[in-house]
Protein backbone atom coordinates (compact mmCIF):
# COMPACT_ATOMS: atom_id res chain seq x y z
CA UNK A 1 0.00 0.00 0.00
CA UNK A 2 1.27 3.29 -0.96
CA UNK A 3 1.67 5.90 2.07
CA UNK A 4 -0.33 8.32 0.26
CA UNK A 5 -2.70 5.75 -0.24
CA UNK A 6 -2.66 4.84 3.34
CA UNK A 7 -3.34 7.87 4.44
CA UNK A 8 -6.54 8.46 2.80
CA UNK A 9 -7.76 5.40 3.79
CA UNK A 10 -6.88 6.44 7.81
CA UNK A 11 -8.84 10.05 6.57
CA UNK A 12 -11.92 8.22 5.16
CA UNK A 13 -12.16 5.86 8.09
CA UNK A 14 -11.81 9.15 10.54
CA UNK A 15 -14.07 10.78 8.36
CA UNK A 16 -16.61 7.86 9.19
CA UNK A 17 -16.13 7.52 12.47
CA UNK A 18 -16.08 11.10 13.84
CA UNK A 19 -17.82 13.05 11.05
CA UNK A 20 -20.67 11.07 10.42
CA UNK A 21 -23.07 10.81 12.35
CA UNK A 22 -24.26 7.79 14.26
CA UNK A 23 -27.61 5.92 12.40
CA UNK A 24 -29.94 7.06 15.98
CA UNK A 25 -33.12 5.47 14.00
CA UNK A 26 -33.10 2.07 11.77
CA UNK A 27 -35.76 1.84 9.24
CA UNK A 28 -36.57 -1.19 6.84
CA UNK A 29 -39.36 -2.02 5.05
CA UNK A 30 -40.68 -5.91 4.52
CA UNK A 31 -43.92 -6.70 3.39
CA UNK A 32 -45.33 -3.74 3.35
CA UNK A 33 -44.50 -2.93 7.16
CA UNK A 34 -41.92 0.10 7.60
CA UNK A 35 -39.79 -0.81 10.63
CA UNK A 36 -38.84 2.21 12.71
CA UNK A 37 -36.00 1.33 15.47
CA UNK A 38 -34.77 3.67 18.22
CA UNK A 39 -31.01 2.70 17.72
CA UNK A 40 -29.03 4.62 20.86
CA UNK A 41 -29.40 1.50 23.43
CA UNK A 42 -26.00 3.21 25.05
CA UNK A 43 -28.18 5.95 25.90
CA UNK A 44 -31.43 4.20 26.75
CA UNK A 45 -32.55 5.13 23.70
CA UNK A 46 -33.00 8.80 25.04
CA UNK A 47 -34.77 11.11 21.72
CA UNK A 48 -32.45 13.67 20.09
CA UNK A 49 -32.90 16.06 17.41
CA UNK A 50 -31.85 13.89 15.29
CA UNK A 51 -33.66 10.86 16.48
CA UNK A 52 -37.14 13.45 16.26
CA UNK A 53 -35.72 14.63 12.66
CA UNK A 54 -35.49 11.05 11.23
CA UNK A 55 -38.80 9.66 12.49
CA UNK A 56 -40.62 12.57 11.04
CA UNK A 57 -38.93 11.95 7.63
CA UNK A 58 -39.68 8.40 7.96
CA UNK A 59 -43.27 9.05 8.76
CA UNK A 60 -44.01 11.68 5.94
CA UNK A 61 -42.97 9.07 3.44
CA UNK A 62 -44.97 6.63 5.02
CA UNK A 63 -47.80 8.84 4.24
CA UNK A 64 -46.63 9.35 0.27
CA UNK A 65 -45.33 5.43 -0.22
CA UNK A 66 -48.08 3.10 -1.41
CA UNK A 67 -46.06 -0.06 -0.51
CA UNK A 68 -46.21 1.25 3.40
CA UNK A 69 -49.72 -0.55 4.94
CA UNK A 70 -48.23 -0.33 8.54
CA UNK A 71 -45.24 1.10 11.06
CA UNK A 72 -43.97 -0.50 13.44
CA UNK A 73 -42.10 1.34 16.41
CA UNK A 74 -39.42 -0.80 18.27
CA UNK A 75 -36.54 -0.73 20.07
CA UNK A 76 -32.81 -2.21 20.31
CA UNK A 77 -31.35 -2.81 23.46
CA UNK A 78 -32.88 -3.27 27.00
CA UNK A 79 -35.16 -0.09 26.81
CA UNK A 80 -37.80 1.14 24.71
CA UNK A 81 -36.97 4.86 24.98
CA UNK A 82 -35.53 6.68 28.58
CA UNK A 83 -38.27 9.77 26.44
CA UNK A 84 -36.98 12.87 25.65
CA UNK A 85 -32.81 13.89 26.01
CA UNK A 86 -32.85 15.36 28.83
CA UNK A 87 -29.76 17.29 27.95
CA UNK A 88 -31.60 18.97 25.34
CA UNK A 89 -34.36 20.22 27.41
CA UNK A 90 -31.31 21.69 29.84
CA UNK A 91 -30.41 23.46 26.71
CA UNK A 92 -33.56 25.17 26.45
CA UNK A 93 -33.53 25.96 30.40
CA UNK A 94 -30.50 27.54 30.37
CA UNK A 95 -31.38 29.77 27.04
CA UNK A 96 -28.71 28.01 24.84
CA UNK A 97 -31.80 26.47 22.68
CA UNK A 98 -34.93 28.02 22.10
CA UNK A 99 -37.86 25.63 22.35
CA UNK A 100 -39.21 25.96 18.89
CA UNK A 101 -36.08 24.18 18.19
CA UNK A 102 -37.41 21.00 19.51
CA UNK A 103 -38.09 18.64 16.89
CA UNK A 104 -40.38 16.72 19.32
CA UNK A 105 -42.92 18.82 18.47
CA UNK A 106 -42.56 18.91 14.58
CA UNK A 107 -42.22 14.73 14.98
CA UNK A 108 -45.77 14.43 17.53
CA UNK A 109 -47.65 16.92 14.79
CA UNK A 110 -46.51 14.12 12.12
CA UNK A 111 -47.92 11.80 14.34
CA UNK A 112 -50.63 12.84 14.28
CA UNK A 113 -51.48 13.85 11.54
CA UNK A 114 -50.83 10.16 10.14
CA UNK A 115 -53.02 7.89 8.63
CA UNK A 116 -51.26 4.49 8.52
CA UNK A 117 -51.53 2.07 11.47
CA UNK A 118 -49.08 2.52 14.12
CA UNK A 119 -48.06 -0.52 15.80
CA UNK A 120 -45.71 -0.26 19.01
CA UNK A 121 -43.32 -3.11 20.59
CA UNK A 122 -42.08 -2.06 24.37
CA UNK A 123 -39.72 -3.48 26.37
CA UNK A 124 -38.13 -2.04 29.41
CA UNK A 125 -38.37 1.10 30.63
CA UNK A 126 -41.19 3.22 28.00
CA UNK A 127 -40.24 6.65 29.78
CA UNK A 128 -42.09 10.42 28.86
CA UNK A 129 -42.66 10.29 25.32
CA UNK A 130 -41.92 6.38 25.66
CA UNK A 131 -45.35 5.67 27.02
CA UNK A 132 -47.24 9.29 25.61
CA UNK A 133 -45.84 7.84 21.93
CA UNK A 134 -48.40 4.39 22.58
CA UNK A 135 -51.53 6.66 22.86
CA UNK A 136 -51.04 7.15 19.18
CA UNK A 137 -50.66 3.80 18.25
CA UNK A 138 -53.08 1.80 17.37
CA UNK A 139 -52.17 -1.71 18.66
CA UNK A 140 -49.67 -1.62 21.26
CA UNK A 141 -47.64 -4.47 22.33
CA UNK A 142 -45.57 -4.89 25.60
CA UNK A 143 -43.30 -7.18 27.95
CA UNK A 144 -44.86 -8.03 30.91
CA UNK A 145 -42.16 -6.76 33.04
CA UNK A 146 -41.95 -3.44 31.15
CA UNK A 147 -42.19 -0.11 32.94
CA UNK A 148 -44.30 2.60 31.47
CA UNK A 149 -43.90 6.22 33.51
CA UNK A 150 -44.90 9.79 32.66
CA UNK A 151 -43.02 11.78 35.56
CA UNK A 152 -43.23 15.41 33.96
CA UNK A 153 -43.78 17.02 37.72
CA UNK A 154 -40.37 15.18 38.83
CA UNK A 155 -38.73 17.20 36.07
CA UNK A 156 -41.04 20.36 36.97
CA UNK A 157 -42.94 19.72 33.65
CA UNK A 158 -46.25 19.16 32.14
CA UNK A 159 -47.83 16.27 30.35
CA UNK A 160 -46.90 16.57 26.45
CA UNK A 161 -47.91 14.41 23.48
CA UNK A 162 -51.49 15.39 23.91
CA UNK A 163 -51.72 12.77 26.92
CA UNK A 164 -53.25 15.54 29.39
CA UNK A 165 -56.51 14.36 27.83
CA UNK A 166 -55.64 11.14 26.59
CA UNK A 167 -54.25 9.22 29.03
CA UNK A 168 -56.88 10.11 31.70
CA UNK A 169 -59.52 9.27 28.95
CA UNK A 170 -57.71 5.79 28.60
CA UNK A 171 -57.27 4.82 32.20
CA UNK A 172 -59.27 7.25 34.09
CA UNK A 173 -58.26 10.73 36.29
CA UNK A 174 -56.73 9.47 39.16
CA UNK A 175 -54.58 6.93 37.76
CA UNK A 176 -53.20 9.36 34.97
CA UNK A 177 -52.58 12.07 38.25
CA UNK A 178 -50.26 9.14 39.83
CA UNK A 179 -48.53 9.07 36.61
CA UNK A 180 -48.02 12.69 36.10
CA UNK A 181 -47.85 14.03 39.48
CA UNK A 182 -46.29 11.18 41.54
CA UNK A 183 -44.38 10.01 38.81
CA UNK A 184 -45.93 6.63 39.30
CA UNK A 185 -45.11 3.68 36.59
CA UNK A 186 -47.35 0.54 35.49
CA UNK A 187 -45.88 -2.69 34.61
CA UNK A 188 -47.09 -4.52 31.32
CA UNK A 189 -49.42 -6.42 32.91
CA UNK A 190 -51.04 -3.67 34.72
CA UNK A 191 -50.87 -1.68 31.09
CA UNK A 192 -52.92 -4.53 29.87
CA UNK A 193 -55.16 -4.73 32.57
CA UNK A 194 -56.12 -1.04 31.81
CA UNK A 195 -56.53 -0.96 28.07
CA UNK A 196 -53.45 0.55 27.70
CA UNK A 197 -52.16 -1.78 25.50
CA UNK A 198 -53.57 -4.52 23.70
CA UNK A 199 -51.40 -7.21 25.23
CA UNK A 200 -48.59 -8.03 27.37
CA UNK A 201 -46.29 -11.20 26.40
CA UNK A 202 -43.04 -12.55 27.92
CA UNK A 203 -40.20 -10.40 26.71
CA UNK A 204 -39.20 -12.87 24.45
CA UNK A 205 -41.83 -13.12 22.51
CA UNK A 206 -42.53 -9.03 22.33
CA UNK A 207 -41.01 -9.32 18.56
CA UNK A 208 -42.91 -11.86 17.19
CA UNK A 209 -45.97 -11.13 18.80
CA UNK A 210 -45.87 -7.15 17.56
CA UNK A 211 -44.90 -8.47 14.18
CA UNK A 212 -47.57 -10.68 13.35
CA UNK A 213 -50.12 -8.10 14.50
CA UNK A 214 -48.37 -5.93 12.02
CA UNK A 215 -48.30 -8.18 9.44
CA UNK A 216 -52.25 -9.25 9.95
CA UNK A 217 -52.93 -5.35 9.80
CA UNK A 218 -50.54 -5.16 6.47
CA UNK A 219 -52.89 -7.83 4.77
CA UNK A 220 -56.09 -6.19 5.12
CA UNK A 221 -57.65 -3.60 2.84
CA UNK A 222 -55.51 -0.40 3.23
CA UNK A 223 -58.01 2.39 2.47
CA UNK A 224 -60.87 0.43 4.99
CA UNK A 225 -57.95 0.69 7.78
CA UNK A 226 -57.14 4.55 7.18
CA UNK A 227 -60.86 5.48 7.09
CA UNK A 228 -60.99 3.26 10.77
CA UNK A 229 -58.00 5.18 12.23
CA UNK A 230 -59.89 8.64 10.69
CA UNK A 231 -62.89 7.72 12.48
CA UNK A 232 -61.57 6.31 15.61
CA UNK A 233 -59.18 9.97 16.52
CA UNK A 234 -60.12 13.29 15.94
CA UNK A 235 -56.81 14.43 15.14
CA UNK A 236 -57.67 18.44 15.23
CA UNK A 237 -58.86 17.79 18.20
CA UNK A 238 -55.84 16.10 19.58
CA UNK A 239 -53.44 18.92 17.55
CA UNK A 240 -55.46 21.70 19.71
CA UNK A 241 -54.89 19.96 22.92
CA UNK A 242 -51.00 19.70 22.00
CA UNK A 243 -50.77 23.22 20.84
CA UNK A 244 -51.97 24.11 24.49
CA UNK A 245 -49.37 21.60 26.54
CA UNK A 246 -46.83 22.90 24.05
CA UNK A 247 -47.21 26.73 25.35
CA UNK A 248 -47.40 25.59 28.97
CA UNK A 249 -44.62 22.74 28.87
CA UNK A 250 -42.03 25.99 27.10
CA UNK A 251 -42.57 28.10 29.93
CA UNK A 252 -42.07 25.08 32.36
CA UNK A 253 -38.52 24.50 30.76
CA UNK A 254 -37.53 28.02 31.48
CA UNK A 255 -38.25 27.94 35.00
CA UNK A 256 -35.82 27.53 37.61
CA UNK A 257 -37.45 24.03 39.47
CA UNK A 258 -36.78 22.40 35.71
CA UNK A 259 -33.39 23.21 35.55
CA UNK A 260 -32.21 22.20 38.46
CA UNK A 261 -34.16 19.17 38.17
CA UNK A 262 -32.21 18.23 34.73
CA UNK A 263 -29.08 19.59 36.59
CA UNK A 264 -29.57 16.85 38.93
CA UNK A 265 -30.34 14.54 36.49
CA UNK A 266 -26.89 15.46 34.74
CA UNK A 267 -25.30 14.93 38.02
CA UNK A 268 -27.22 11.66 38.99
CA UNK A 269 -28.88 12.87 41.75
CA UNK A 270 -32.41 12.18 40.63
CA UNK A 271 -33.47 7.98 40.15
N1 LIG B 1 -31.66 11.92 28.35
C1 LIG B 1 -30.34 11.88 28.13
N2 LIG B 1 -29.55 10.84 28.51
C2 LIG B 1 -30.17 9.81 29.11
C3 LIG B 1 -31.55 9.79 29.36
C4 LIG B 1 -32.31 10.90 28.95
N3 LIG B 1 -33.63 10.95 29.11
N4 LIG B 1 -31.84 8.63 29.99
C5 LIG B 1 -30.71 7.95 30.11
N5 LIG B 1 -29.68 8.65 29.58
C6 LIG B 1 -28.28 8.27 29.51
C7 LIG B 1 -27.62 8.38 30.88
O1 LIG B 1 -27.21 9.73 31.11
C8 LIG B 1 -26.47 7.41 30.71
O2 LIG B 1 -25.46 8.05 29.96
P1 LIG B 1 -23.89 7.84 30.36
O3 LIG B 1 -23.67 6.36 30.21
O4 LIG B 1 -23.16 8.67 29.37
O5 LIG B 1 -23.78 8.29 31.80
C9 LIG B 1 -27.06 6.31 29.83
O6 LIG B 1 -28.17 6.90 29.17
C10 LIG B 1 -27.54 5.12 30.61
O7 LIG B 1 -28.50 5.57 31.56
P2 LIG B 1 -28.54 5.08 33.08
O8 LIG B 1 -29.35 6.07 33.84
O9 LIG B 1 -27.14 4.81 33.57
O10 LIG B 1 -29.32 3.68 32.94
P3 LIG B 1 -30.21 2.95 34.04
O11 LIG B 1 -30.50 1.60 33.49
O12 LIG B 1 -29.58 3.05 35.40
O13 LIG B 1 -31.58 3.79 34.11
C11 LIG B 1 -33.49 4.95 33.20
C12 LIG B 1 -32.43 3.86 32.97
C13 LIG B 1 -34.28 5.10 31.91
C14 LIG B 1 -34.41 4.50 34.34
C15 LIG B 1 -32.80 6.27 33.61
O14 LIG B 1 -31.75 6.52 32.68
C16 LIG B 1 -33.68 7.48 33.67
O15 LIG B 1 -34.45 7.66 34.59
N6 LIG B 1 -33.56 8.37 32.64
C17 LIG B 1 -34.29 9.63 32.60
C18 LIG B 1 -35.73 9.42 32.22
C19 LIG B 1 -36.48 10.75 32.10
O16 LIG B 1 -36.71 11.42 33.09
N7 LIG B 1 -36.83 11.11 30.85
C20 LIG B 1 -37.50 12.33 30.54
C21 LIG B 1 -38.99 12.15 30.58
S1 LIG B 1 -39.83 13.64 30.12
Amino acid sequence: LEPTSLLSSITFITYITFVTPPTVIRTSLHDRILHLTFARAEKKNALNSAMYEALTQALIDAEGNSDVHAVLFDAEGDTFTAGNDLSEFAAVASGALHPSELQAVKFLDVLTRGTKPYVAAVQGAAVGIGTTLLLHCDLVYVAQDARLSTPFANLALVPEAGSSVLLPARIGHVRACAMFALGESIDGRTAASLGLVNEAVPASELGPRALAAAKALASKPIGALQATKKLMRDADAIRAIMAREVEVFGERLKTVEARQAFEAFAKRSVR
